[in-house]
């Protein structure tokens, strides 16, 4: 049986449209009673950072984040504070050691700022905890209910790559801010005149550099433990410049809600940029977030006026012939594009604009993604080339070339 996709408690809190989902995101309907391990979505995005309290205001003043929870010293929770925004469906958490002895301390300074968490949202958590260990998964926490005044979380968690973990969560029985032991919490930041409701409507997807040779062990993993479907795939050459390569393959879950991107390093010329992130997050780890807006022109005019800065696009790309003809119709000028250095990829079923921010952290490492789908499934494939080349010119500057 086909399960009729519908909108999430969070996509409707967020007041998404349902087809404007469909596009932005590119979601599908699947048959879940064949899914092993289900999944519905996107639950949290958590991020170590070396200092939350003003990565939160970054997320604020630059992304057009709301702060909607907090845990910190002053719930009782004396180890780390956390800051829990949103944008549209998705939702980011920002955790920053207090105590010196906390494990997060550790963490960030071997990775940096980065992300430890990709929790995904499922409706029976013990069912996918089951899965997962029968699959040979290592099970980080067992299924385990959680509960304040607001009612009962589900919740457990396996580990992927690196250090990273899916927390699991069934929060279907739940109405507080965020979870037990975060309490609502607005901020008193006041976003200037003008500037959109908010600057991305939900997340797309999640990329994980992996090291060398082990891009199909993850592949499988997911495809095994997580009932995961294979997506495009992007091979050698697909990939490659004078001097980086690498070599990518997707999974997505059963609607499609969730997208990994998995890349590992290639042999090339000189050190591709994924050893660089290996080297400088001391391992495999996500590396880009794709977030997804209806007005990528809008967005990214905003986020430039708040300071964020983003890859530079040769004009070449915009000039060249082939491209341009490849490009094709889009739904504003190539003009509007380049001025704002907006890259465009076509394929069978449509095209997406998309751009890519420069490393958000201290480290070169985790950066961010804006997309608009306009029915294109893929993920910039045509685009790789021209943005490596941009990634590379950066690389060189920082001498890790
Ligand atoms: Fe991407």
């Amino acid at each position: 049986m086909t399960d009729i996709v519908n909108l999430t408690p969070q996509e409707r809190e967020a007041e998404l449209d349902l087809n404007q989902l469909k596009q932005l995101v590119g979601l599908v309907e699947y048959d879940a009673d064949t899914d092993p391990f289900p999944v519905t979505g996107w639950d949290s995005i958590v991020f170590v950072s070396g200092n939350a309290t003003q990565s939160a205001h970054y997320y604020q003043a630059a992304w057009g984040m709301e702060l909607v929870a907090y845990s910190g010293p002053e719930t009782g929770n004396r180890d780390h504070k956390s800051f829990v925004l949103k944008s549209g469906s998705i939702r980011f958490v920002i955790n920053g050691a207090v105590d010196p002895e906390s494990p997060l301390v550790e963490h960030h300074r071997k990775h940096g700022d980065g992300v430890v968490d990709i929790a995904l949202e499922v409706p029976d958590v013990d069912k996918c905890i089951a899965q997962a260990r029968k699959a040979g998964a290592t099970i980080l926490q067992e299924p385990e209910d959680v509960s304040d005044e607001h009612g009962t979380v589900r919740i457990g968690a396996i580990a992927t790559y690196g250090d990273t973990r899916h927390t699991l969560v069934d929060r279907s029985r739940y109405h507080g801010a965020y979870l037990p032991g975060y309490e609502a919490r607005t901020s008193n930041f006041v976003k200037r005149d003008g500037q959109p409701k908010r600057l991305f409507q939900a997340l797309d997807h999640i990329v994980g550099n992996v090291e060398l040779g082990k891009m199909d062990e993850w592949v499988t993993f997911y495809n095994k433990v997580m009932g995961f479907v294979n997506m495009a795939e992007f091979i050698g050459d697909d990939i490659a410049t004078d001097y980086s390569a690498l070599m990518s393959k997707v999974v997505a879950n059963g609607n499609h809600r969730v997208k990994f991107p998995l890349n590992e390093p290639a042999i090339a010329k000189k050190k591709s940029q994924i050893d660089e992130y290996l080297e400088f997050y001391r391992g495999a780890g996500a590396q880009h977030l794709a977030v997804a807006t209806g007005d990528i022109l809008g967005t990214v005019d905003a986020l430039r006026t708040n300071g964020v800065e983003f890859l530079d696009t040769p004009d070449s790309y915009y000039e060249d012939d082939e491209l341009r003809s490849r490009i094709g119709n889009v739904r504003v000028p190539v003009e509007e594009l380049q001025k704002r250095g907006i890259l465009v990829d076509r394929d069978e079923d449509g095209y997406l604009l998309q751009i890519f921010t420069k490393p958000l952290g201290d480290r070169p490492t985790v950066f961010f993604e804006l997309i608009e789908r306009h029915g294109s499934l893929g993920f910039g494939k045509g685009n790789f080339k021209a943005l490596f080349e941009a990634i590379e010119r950066e690389q060189d500057k920082r001498g890790n070339l």
